[in-house]
């Protein structure tokens, strides 16, 4: 991990004991010792996302922040270790007036945040300009038999399930970008393009999927679709 100093950004991600899923989007500044920041709550299958505003401080390498929403608070702590995710931070987050602790990724993600997509429900977009063959976003997450209409073929029979931004890359029939392999064999998506800010970052799922876990109509751009 990098000094805990510099805005920062973060992507969390957590699933409430009744299965539902939530995706905050944080922003942190550094504010003497404590942070200040403001987050957008984005719940599964709900287009308007919920703000709130936090407060914090870093303590052994993480953070203790406290997230205020409308009459209600919650508080995150996060360690910097995380060998099972591989994610940057790893957390709990406890609701005032409820004892359940959740599990909470979140990672920083220099290059892209989420958006709503044009295509399907939210998807994730490149934040500034990038030349052709930048890393755009590395897919973090566990791995196991399983796949899922999240996940990444990584080889056969093995599948990464995304717990960060990965979990919103959208497919398009001519994408923007594509997919590569790390030394450990990680997928991370790479720009076939220059890209701007704000445009989608998107590969083909035909290229590495196979059978697609989930099958819909192709509502890319491109004039012709392969799935
Ligand atoms: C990994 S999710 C992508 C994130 C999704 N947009 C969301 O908001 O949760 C994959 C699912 O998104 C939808 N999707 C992705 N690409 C699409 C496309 N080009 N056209 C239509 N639906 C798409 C399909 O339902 C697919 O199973
Ligand atoms: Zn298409």
């Amino acid at each position: 991990m990098n000094g805990l100093s510099g805005v920062r950004y973060f992507l969390g991600f957590f699933a409430a004991p009744d299965g539902a899923r939530f995706f905050d989007r944080v922003r942190l500044s550094p504010a003497g010792e404590a942070w200040t920041g403001e987050g957008l709550r984005l719940i599964s299958g709900r287009s308007e996302p919920e703000r709130y505003s936090i407060t914090g401080v870093s303590r052994d390498g993480g953070f203790v922040l406290d997230l205020a929403h409308d009459g209600c608070h919650e508080r995150l702590t996060l360690s910097a270790e995380t060998p099972d995710v591989e994610a940057c931070f790893l957390g709990s987050l406890v609701r005032t007036g409820d004892d359940t602790a959740l599990a909470y990724v979140l990672e920083e993600a220099p290059a892209v945040r989420l958006d709503p997509s044009p295509t399907h429900g939210w998807g994730t977009v490149a934040v500034a300009t990038v030349a052709k063959g930048s890393e755009m976003l590395v897919i973090r997450g566990p791995i196991g038999d399983t796949q899922t209409p999240y996940s990444f073929r990584t080889a056969d029979d093995r599948h990464v399930e995304p717990t960060g931004y990965g979990h919103f890359v959208n497919h398009a029939c001519e994408p923007s970008c594509e997919i590569v392999y790390r030394p450990d064999g990680r997928p991370a998506l790479r720009a076939r393009r220059a890209l701007e800010p704000g445009e989608e970052i998107t590969f083909d799922y035909t290229a590495t999927e196979g059978e697609l876990a989930g099958s819909f109509a192709c509502l890319c751009p491109a004039e012709r679709h392969k799935v």
